[in-house]
């Protein structure tokens, strides 16, 4: 049966931002990618146009056709904002850094330079930002890793960030950055917190994309 995602477009953060200091140290997270490219895969077997915005992952980029590749918050922003305008559907799997070093050193930082602090400015939010210019008809997803108070960090997450739903993960032995599985709930505006079992990330790709279906869906139902 065809998808309703047949031929949409949808725009997809995914992996880690990397923060510089200089020209070759950075600050990052453990985000592996594994999780968005899953989802990009998936929409891509459903036949939706995927742009994916990647920072710097390990992943083949094998038959995902529009992939761009950034280091920086800032460079993820600004490759997002090419494509905010146009797309059905916006989906934030990326671990970006809330906060970057005031300063870029251009040259490398020596030891006699005796760096021992370091100031920190906000990183832009990617998701608050297209949260803002949203339209009626743009559908949105977003993922919260928590380790308390899950359900409550994640659900004022969607309202500020204006997402549809929120994907709920967090840190394990098996689950969250990095490892092939995941366990994962999905809190969405239309219905009840579901919680999925532990499952291959590519597994649960195929329920993150259901969920985006049936979100999509009831977005429709409603202008109509
Ligand atoms: N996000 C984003 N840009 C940022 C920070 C987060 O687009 N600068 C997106 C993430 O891709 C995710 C959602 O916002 O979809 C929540 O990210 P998360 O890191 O869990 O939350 P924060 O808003 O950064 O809050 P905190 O770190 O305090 O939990």
């Amino acid at each position: 049966m065809k998808s309703v995602l047949n031929g949409k477009k949808v725009l997809i953060t995914a992996g880690p931002t990397r923060e510089y200091l200089d020209p070759v140290r950075y600050l990052t997270n453990e985000s592996s990618g594994k999780m968005g490219y899953a989802i990009a895969r998936e929409l891509i077997n459903r036949k939706a146009e995927v742009f994916l915005i990647s920072g710097a992952v390990t992943i083949s980029k094998e038959s995902i056709p529009n992939v761009v590749t950034v280091n920086s918050a800032i460079e993820m922003l600004a490759a997002c904002k090419g494509f905010f305008r146009e797309v059905d559907i916006a989906i934030f799997a990326a671990a970006v850094a809330d906060y970057r070093p005031k300063v870029f050193h251009e040259q490398k930082i020596k030891k006699s330079d005796q760096v021992t602090t370091m100031e920190f400015i906000k990183n832009p939010d990617i998701a608050s930002e297209f949260g803002k210019v949203k339209s009626g008809k743009q559908l949105s997803f977003g993922f919260a890793l928590e380790t308390t108070a899950m359900t409550e960090n994640a659900s004022k997450k969607m309202i500020e960030k204006n997402f549809d739903a929120i994907v709920i993960n967090s840190p394990g032995k098996d689950e969250g950055f990095g490892h092939d599985t995941n366990r994962i709930s999905v809190l969405a505006k239309d219905h009840n917190l579901k919680t999925y079992p532990l499952k291959s990330k590519i597994d649960l790709a195929v329920d993150i994309v259901n969920e985006i279906e049936l979100s999509w869906i009831q977005k429709m139902s409603r202008k109509e």
